[in-house]
């Protein structure tokens, strides 16, 4: 039934066979729109009948659950916010009473209060046969190693990777974020198939093994499964070649469920499959609200289709992205990676700017190291943009200083804006130990 053609993977690891997927994986894209139908008109009962926002909401739209005939008809209902989740912090969006929530989980959010999510026990168990799924789809089995280095607590990454380990029949290694010189010692003793962690930790994890005289080419780990930030192919192959292995992408946010919203196939590596049959994807124009045919960017948005404590209506995940057609997974929609989301966004003098546009071009330069970040800040009423970058520890000043110069004219050339690039010594720069902290905003100081 798939039209995709094998590629051949880095380490070996082979895709799950058709016997080992989900029934809802091999599902015809008719028979999964109508579970989706049936699964959105719950939800949409659900969410009207307990959730007093959701209510009101609908009531001021003028629309009723009864009025969800088709899929399409989603487009009837309101948007929720992150502002709708902090004005009812703490529990207010939940849809059943505090006995049957089993778990709760918050993101910091730069700003302001954290968002609060909660889990019923079925919940939690849909979550886990989720990342299960995502783990296969990544090539891991079960009986191989994983290393878990997503931070665990509040945060969705540690303990909701965690479960699906379980679940999917492996060994969890139960690391969480930090420590990283501890990290490289368990990898090295414990020899892991696998490591679930951030794409920018992973290189400091990378680098750190370099320190310590292993070569981390010679490690146990065949699979990585990143996630929980924005990351370019430009990174994977960085990271697939100086690690020899498999790197794919898993997507997820807090508000929506975790991650697990969907992932990228180890036979493809084309984006995440979203995981339709749980997750009603759509995409936006941003200005307008005007939702956009499949294969437009614009913003993403999801309603999910089977959650109970926390069902999200046109949830604005602030993620810019377009829909793309199935291909390992044909009945489910994939996104394109994800490269910036609305809040990353850097205006230098008019032009937008993401910092993944620059990380494309920082690695597309051999001379230059991955360790860079960007620094806004105002002369008068002039936005500048400083590029620190740290320089190639095996290179001299000069060489550097001449790629330096490079970088500047090339993101001249493609983002047409003048920045300034500064080189720092070797180590000088922080290292991510979880979400990295790319952009400084210096401009009100
Ligand atoms: O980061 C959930 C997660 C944990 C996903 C571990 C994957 C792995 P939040 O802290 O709520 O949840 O942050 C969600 O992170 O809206 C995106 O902007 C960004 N994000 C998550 N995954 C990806 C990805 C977790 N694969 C926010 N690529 C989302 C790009 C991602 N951005």
């Amino acid at each position: 039934m798939s039209t995709t053609t094998l590629t051949e993977t880095v380490s070996g690891v082979r895709p799950p066979s058709l016997d080992d997927l989900d029934p809802e994986e091999r599902m015809s894209r008719a028979e999964l729109e109508a579970l989706q139908l049936e699964r959105l008109q719950q939800t949409v009962r659900h969410a009207y009948a307990n959730v007093p926002l959701y209510t009101r909401k609908f009531d001021e739209a003028g629309v009723h659950p009864d009025d969800i005939r088709s899929l399409d008809d989603v487009a009837k209902l309101p948007f929720t916010t992150k502002e709708d989740l902090r004005q009812t912090y703490p529990f207010g969006m939940f849809a059943v009473p505090m006995e049957q929530v089993a778990r709760i989980h918050a993101s910091s959010g730069t700003t302001g209060r954290p968002t609060v999510v909660g889990y019923t026990k079925g919940d939690l168990d849909r979550w886990a046969s989720l990342i299960a799924r995502s783990l296969r789809a990544s090539g891991i089995r079960p009986g191989m190693k994983v290393h878990n280095a997503y931070g665990y607590g509040l945060f969705t990454g540690g303990l909701g990777a965690h479960a699906g380990i379980e679940k999917l029949g492996a060994t969890v290694i139960p690391m969480s974020g930090g420590q990283t010189a501890r990290q490289v010692q368990l990898i090295r003793d414990f020899e892991p198939d696998a490591i679930l962690c951030t794409p920018s930790y992973l290189l400091t994890i990378t680098d750190a093994m370099a320190a310590a005289g292993i070569d981390p080419h010679t490690t146990s780990l065949k699979v990585a499964v990143l996630g929980a930030e924005p990351w370019t192919n430009e990174l994977r192959r960085e990271l697939q070649s100086r690690l020899g292995i498999d790197a794919l992408d898993i997507y997820g946010l807090s508000e929506v469920m975790g991650p697990g919203v969907g992932n990228e196939c180890i036979e493809t590596k084309d984006g995440p499959h979203i995981w339709e049959d749980h997750f009603l994807p759509e995409v936006i124009d941003g200005d307008t609200l005007e939702r956009v045919p499949d294969g437009t960017m614009g913003e993403l948005v999801f309603t999910s289709l089977t959650k109970e404590a926390f069902p999200v209506i046109r949830y604005r995940t602030r993620d810019l992205t377009r829909l793309l057609p199935g291909t390992a997974r044909p009945a489910m929609r994939r996104i394109e990676k994800i490269t910036g989301r609305n809040d990353d966004m850097i205006i230098l003098r008019g032009v937008n700017l993401f910092p993944t546009q620059i990380e494309e071009i920082v690695l597309g330069l051999e001379e230059l190291t991955p360790h860079f970040i960007l620094e806004l800040t105002r002369t008068g009423t002039m936005d500048d943009l400083t590029v620190r970058i740290e320089r190639h520890p095996d290179l001299s000043v000069e060489v550097c200083q001449g790629s330096a110069a490079v970088l500047a004219a090339r993101i001249k050339e493609f983002i047409g804006s003048s920045v300034r690039v500064q080189l720092e010594e070797p180590g000088t720069l922080p290292r991510s130990e979880g979400k990295y902290q790319r952009v400084y905003d210096l401009r009100n100081q």
